[in-house]
């Protein structure tokens, strides 16, 4: 593949947790964002931990097809690693992520990726939807939004997941995430996210859950949200949480 010009956002997470999915470029942009805040690779480390447990959890709980939003590089820990016995469709608005993670799951008859605007459900392809998330509507699944509502402004962040909860059945769960206000003691690192970036507390991000029914552990920073042993210590970069659509 060509290198791109641009960094991106999901290579630069692939760079921070070890991957093999970036480019020089994304090192650069990692690096220089290291400079403006600080170490990362333990904070995404982190987060794809936090992933790991909450898909976990919607996987025990007997769901066995995923839609992953703002997906990223499907490696590193990622939905179908973690959920083994599930299938899963990726999606993402970037043509780039899209055909690295396509080039990634090629021979998976598991887990497949295509576009989706996560604002606009419509927008994913309705064969791949009824392949890798079957009897979407019907049956519980799991969604996966995690990495995007710091791209989304309050009203359409709102509508998106109200949305969504009514495209799901009862039973299904959704995982979200999104960031905290960390970066306002860095100036230059928040910069760097560029003006649409939205930072939000817990009592700010709570509404916009809609009808979503958090599980008990609330809206917490993603270390303690059921951590095995002891939180990382981590900067409380990011916190989040699973929810749910009750059966009745
Ligand atoms: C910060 S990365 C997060 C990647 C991954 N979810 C993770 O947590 O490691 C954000 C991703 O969201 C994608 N994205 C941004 N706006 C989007 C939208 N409206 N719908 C779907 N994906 C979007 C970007 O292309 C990027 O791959």
């Amino acid at each position: 593949m060509v290198e791109p010009e641009q960094p991106s956002t999901a290579r630069m997470i692939d760079f921070w947790l070890g991957g093999e999915h970036h480019f020089p470029v994304d090192a650069a942009a990692a690096r220089a964002f290291e400079e403006a805040y600080g170490p990362c690779a333990a904070i995404f480390r982190d987060l794809r931990d936090f992933l790991g447990r909450a898909v976990g959890a919607v996987a025990e709980a007997g769901v066995d097809g995923f839609l992953v939003f703002g997906a990223g590089l499907p490696t590193q820990g990622n939905v179908h690693e973690v959920a083994t016995a599930a299938t899963v469709l990726y999606t993402d608005v970037d043509p780039v992520t899209i055909r690295l993670g396509q080039r990634i799951l090629a021979g998976s008859d598991r887990a497949g990726y295509g576009y989706g605007d996560a604002t606009d459900i419509g927008t994913v392809d309705p064969a791949q939807l009824h392949r890798f998330v079957p009897g979407w509507g019907r049956r519980p699944v799991g969604v996966v939004f995690l990495g995007l509502a710091a791209f989304l402004d309050d009203e359409t962040l709102a509508r998106t997941l109200d949305e969504l909860y009514d495209a799901v059945a009862p039973g299904s769960f959704l995982a979200f995430d999104f960031d905290s206000e960390e970066l306002a003691g860095y100036p230059q690192a928040l910069a760097m996210m560029g003006p649409q970036f939205r930072m939000r507390t817990p009592a700010s991000f709570a509404p916009l859950l809609g009808r979503w029914v958090p599980t008990a552990e609330g809206v917490v920073p993603v270390a303690r949200w059921r951590p095995r042993g002891e939180p990382a210590a981590v900067p409380d970069a990011f916190h989040g949480g699973l929810a749910g659509k009750p059966t009745d």
